[in-house]
């Protein structure tokens, strides 16, 4: 009986496939490596002790993906795959869509057609668009999305909702992720951008590793603490533990649920280079450009009904994360690129 994790090699899917791997699941991952690399399975290996089965296949080809299923003995899926870049997706909308959408119905139909019963979808909390309010809720307007990889995300919410009324008896959890930022503490998996970092924590490492000359500060003029935007930053070891309440929440057949992932705290962009900093000793050096279109002053998450309903809250803080991503990056440079060396990485205790 086996966990199926779609885009299982990625940053928040690696983290979440330890945790599933050290509680004594079996894990089958199908991920395509266009974001990832094949060294993140050793590294799960490194850390767990138990290597999770592995198919190379695209969630967008149903034949090779229906194999899978044939192969395997699925009882439940965590469905991470999915291309994730704001930027990009601005650039390549149809790419977006008929990736992240059309993997998504390709899933459906063959956890249907095996009558495999349990999901939990990968979301965001870019669904919610432009906030006029903080802390946000699960019952909160979603829509108005400022960019096509959230209305991707959006699309995805209302045909899983559609498919919950068609199939009742499947049990769908969709869990809004707010900011993921940290690795593993052990420094042998984290945050792997390919190119230049959209996200704020790893353009911050990149600039302390030397990658990056400094750090660009998008806006100083926000109706916020400090003028800079505010964001709730999950830790993506809280984040990855998240997804196995969420298994456990899908045993009491709920049918479908929502729930918002994130600490319900904001911190601004100077706030975290400033804890990054002392948690590490490091300067980091910013310049405050213009605005950055389609960011929005604050973006915080009310997340009581995590907890509520299925006992999910943070435990680590925004200085464990400045910690933990800097002894990734510290430890991994070039990220998975320099193959399967990891001399000198500081285990640090789990
Ligand atoms: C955070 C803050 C920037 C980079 C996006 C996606 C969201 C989720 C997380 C997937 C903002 C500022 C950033 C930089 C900066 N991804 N910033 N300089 O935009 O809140 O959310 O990533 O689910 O879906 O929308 O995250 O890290 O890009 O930005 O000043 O070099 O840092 O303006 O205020 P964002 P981010």
């Amino acid at each position: 009986m086996s966990i199926l994790v779609t885009g299982g090699t990625g940053f928040i899917g690696s983290h979440t496939v330890v945790q599933l791997l050290e509680k004594g699941y079996d894990v089958v991952i199908v991920d395509n490596l266009v974001n990832s690399k094949k060294l993140v399975l050793n590294r799960i290996q490194q850390i767990s002790g138990k290597m999770p089965k592995f198919y190379e296949v695209d969630c967008c080809d149903e034949e090779k993906f229906r194999k899978v299923f044939e192969a395997e003995k699925i009882t439940d899926v965590i469905h991470f795959a999915g291309l994730k870049s704001v930027a990009e997706s601005v650039q390549k909308p149809d790419l977006y869509f008929s990736n992240n959408v059309g993997s998504s119905k390709v899933l459906m139909k063959l956890m249907k057609e095996f009558g495999v019963k349990n999901l939990v979808f990968s979301s965001s909390a870019t669904v919610y668009g432009v906030p006029d309010h903080v802390p946000l809720k699960e019952t909160d307007n979603v829509g108005g999305c400022t960019n096509p990889y959230g209305q991707t995300k959006l699309d995805i919410e209302y045909l899983l909702k559609d498919f919950s009324k068609e199939n009742p008896d499947m049990n769908i959890a969709i869990l809004r992720y707010f900011n993921p930022i940290g690795a593993h503490p052990s420094g042998l998996i984290g945050e792997d951008p390919q190119g230049i970092p959209n996200n704020l924590m790893p353009y911050i490492t990149q600039v302390a590793v030397g990658k990056r000359d400094h750090l660009n500060v998008y806006g100083n003029d926000y109706k916020t603490v400090d003028g800079t935007g505010v964001r709730d930053y999950i830790h993506v070891v809280d984040l990855a533990r998240g997804h196995l309440c969420a298994l456990k929440k899908l045993e009491q057949k709920p049918g479908l649920v929502v729930y918002n992932l994130g600490t319900g705290k904001g911190t601004s962009v100077l706030e975290l280079v400033s804890a990054f900093e002392k948690a590490n000793f490091i300067h980091i050096p910013y310049v405050i450009c213009d605005r950055r279109p389609g960011d929005v002053d604050e973006n915080y998450a009310d997340s009581s009904l995590a907890y509520e309903e299925m006992g999910f809250k943070t435990q680590l803080t925004i200085f464990d994360a400045c910690r933990d991503s800097w002894n990734w990056q510290s430890n991994n440079p070039n990220g998975y690129d320099e193959g399967d060396s990891n001399e000198g990485v500081c285990s640090k205790s789990k």
